[in-house]
């Protein structure tokens, strides 16, 4: 398995429960070796196996050098598309440039990313492409803009590839999770955070590790004839 953005937060939760389910887990990062270094060791230790890998997932040229490394060692059979920022700002205000990164890491990178899997999966007759999205490419969040549409266009992405691998025993999924406790949203002002999770029916945020596990299920045997669908996981 290989799992984009996966030293912290979701990406990390992620990145445990597979090695859990027992897949031997490539942890990608963008400039953070030491977390990723770790991880890998907390894997190893309790009995897994994990290597760290660097790319910029929203770079062609990077996401092919990732991928000369990763293949070089043996056949990809779980991709984890997770890697994601934010450039909150009410579109009055927004730039081109926070435009445009938001694009080329959450949504560009997918197409970076499965055209390095894809075909292979498929001539191999298995493979699990799972594509994080948000509730907020669901719903729009106001100050979102880019990040809403980057996150909309996984769930179309996802729903485009799954159709076209469905026979060919890959499935493509996506997880749409809520607010869930991860530096992402920590950084939100308390007032405005607590104002969303005023709106939320169990009154929380998510555990990362709850959107971990729903991803080891749709990894699994047991999720095999689910695909082009998204997991909403935000609290009701
Ligand atoms: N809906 C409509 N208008 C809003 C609004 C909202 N939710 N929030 C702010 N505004 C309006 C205000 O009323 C104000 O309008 P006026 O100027 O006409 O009075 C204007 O926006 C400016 O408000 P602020 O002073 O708060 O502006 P700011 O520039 O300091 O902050 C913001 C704007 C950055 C968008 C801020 O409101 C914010 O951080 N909002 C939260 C955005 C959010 O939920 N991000 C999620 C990050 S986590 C994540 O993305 C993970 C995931 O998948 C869930």
């Amino acid at each position: 398995a290989l799992v984009t953005g996966a030293t912290q937060g979701i990406g990390r939760a992620i990145a445990l429960a597979l090695a859990e389910a027992g897949a031997n887990v490539w942890i990608n990062h963008l400039n953070q070796a030491e977390a990723a270094t770790a991880l890998v060791a907390r894997i190893v230790a309790s009995g897994g196996q994990a290597r760290a890998v660097q790319a910029d997932v929203g770079s062609p040229a990077q996401v092919a050098d990732m991928f000369g490394w990763v293949l070089a060692e043996g056949e990809l059979d779980i991709l984890v598309n997770n890697a994601g920022i934010t450039r909150d700002r009410l579109f009055a205000k927004l730039d081109v440039a926070q435009w445009d990164a938001v694009i080329a890491t959450n949504l560009s990178s997918l197409f970076n990313m499965c055209k390095q899997v894809s075909n292979k999966m498929a001539s191999r007759g298995w493979g699990r492409i799972i594509n994080i999205s948000s509730v907020n490419g669901v719903k729009g969040q106001a100050g979102q803009t880019n990040y809403s549409a980057a996150k909309a266009g996984v769930i179309g992405f996802t729903k485009a590839l799954a159709a076209e691998l469905a026979a060919k025993g890959v499935t493509v999924n996506a997880i749409a999770p809520g607010y869930v406790a991860t530096k992402m949203v920590m950084a939100i002002k308390p007032e405005i955070l607590q104002s969303i999770i005023d709106t939320v029916p169990m009154k929380r945020l998510a555990k990362p590790e709850e959107i971990g596990g729903a991803c080891a299920y749709l990894a699994s045997d047991l999720a095999a004839f689910m695909t082009g669908a998204t997991m909403n996981i935000n609290g009701g």
